[in-house]
């Protein structure tokens, strides 16, 4: 049978501090109410001190530790981000350097809240050509460090978390099957972060305009998210011969609570196969779905079908198929 990649191990890290609707009410114009009704959201955690290497560090140091490997025995990590700790190097080699990954090599990986996925895609196919035999998948986001605490239809969404998966050859038919990744530059006016990098260098300006916070359009992002994320995951399901009966688990981008029912819907797929934990964390960007894993991972059964499915900036957006490894 042929080698595919496997998810062998998940962990995730969260800050202890915990940014409530309430606390929100006090900063901005908002309130509880509006925030849960058209969210899901109740909570996000924040990093007070620290970057995302750190939080990066705690879940795979966490991830080695569960799986029984030594740091020396990764082949590659691969980091989706877009709050790298600089702009470079890389928060990959940041992360290996503080855990003592010496044979690794690693790169960032920017696709907004679909990282994850692009990640994982990117991930395997180290495994299924047989070069690499570890490779991790980190994501991370300390979106805290690029809101704007005065702007109340973005502050409200995002919040600060990572997840890391550990990936390894499998050779009976569990692990990726599939993956479906697309993405639209042209939607790049509507979600953001005007300056900082080479078309916008950072100046007095760019910091007196704000320029350097996520912009975000939200009714525009909202229509292209409901209905892509909702298309890509009908797809692969079509594409691999699945019937909702055949899908265990929908894991997707916890952006809206309405986005993750549209999905879910779509695919035919009752409420309790859908991981869902937006009320705890908010959108912590690339950390949504391995977050997701982690926090549903003692009820996942050797052989679940489990379809990922993001949509975020870029636009990116796609859908991956995987037959969970281990009990
Ligand atoms: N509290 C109270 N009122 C608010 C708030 C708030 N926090 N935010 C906005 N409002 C107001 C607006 O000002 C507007 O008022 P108006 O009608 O007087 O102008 C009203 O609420 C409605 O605003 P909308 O933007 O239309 O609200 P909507 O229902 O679309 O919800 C949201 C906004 C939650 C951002 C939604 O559009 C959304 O989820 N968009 C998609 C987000 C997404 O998927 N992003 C991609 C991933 S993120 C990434 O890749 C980094």
């Amino acid at each position: 049978m042929k080698t595919t990649a496997a998810i062998t191990g998940v962990q995730g890290y969260l800050p202890d501090h915990i940014l409530s609707n309430e606390d929100l009410s006090k900063i901005v114009d908002t309130s509880d109410e509006w925030i849960t009704t058209r969210t899901g959201i109740k909570e996000r955690r924040i990093m007070k001190d620290g970057a995302s290497s750190d939080m990066g560090e705690h879940a795979v140091r966490g991830l080695l530790e569960k799986t029984g490997t030594s740091a020396e025995e990764i082949d590659l990590v691969i980091v989706a981000t877009v709050t790298p700790d600089y702009p470079f190097p890389s928060t990959a080699n940041v992360i290996c350097d503080k855990v003592g990954m010496k044979n690794a090599w690693g790169y960032d990986l920017i696709a907004a809240c679909s990282g994850f996925i692009y990640g994982l895609a990117t991930g395997a196919q180290f495994i299924e050509t047989g070069r690499y035999k570890k490779v991790i998948v980190v994501g991370v986001d300390k979106m805290s460090s690029i809101i704007d605490y005065q702007d109340r239809t973005t502050c409200v969404i995002f919040g600060d978390g990572c997840g890391a998966v550990m990936l390894e050859p499998d050779t009976e038919g569990f692990g990726l099957q599939d993956f479906m990744l697309h993405s639209d530059g042209s939607g790049r006016q509507y979600l953001l972060q005007k300056a900082g990098g080479s078309a916008k260098p950072a100046s007095i300006e760019t910091v007196e305009a704000r320029e350097h916070y996520v912009h975000q359009e939200g009714k525009q992002v909202f229509k292209f998210a409901v209905t892509n994320m909702a298309d890509v995951s009908a797809a692969i399901m079509d594409k691999n011969n699945l019937t909702s009966d055949d899908v265990d688990w929908l894991v997707p981008h916890q952006a809206n609570l309405r986005i993750i029912d549209a999905t879910a819907n779509r695919m035919g797929l009752s409420k309790e196969k859908v991981m869902i934990n937006i009320q705890k964390y908010g959108n912590t960007t690339a950390g949504t779905l391995p977050l997701c894993l982690w926090d549903y991972e003692k009820q996942l059964k050797k052989g679940d079908n489990i379809i990922l499915s993001a949509f975020g900036g870029g636009f990116t957006w796609g859908a991956v198929y995987l037959k969970w490894a281990y009990n």
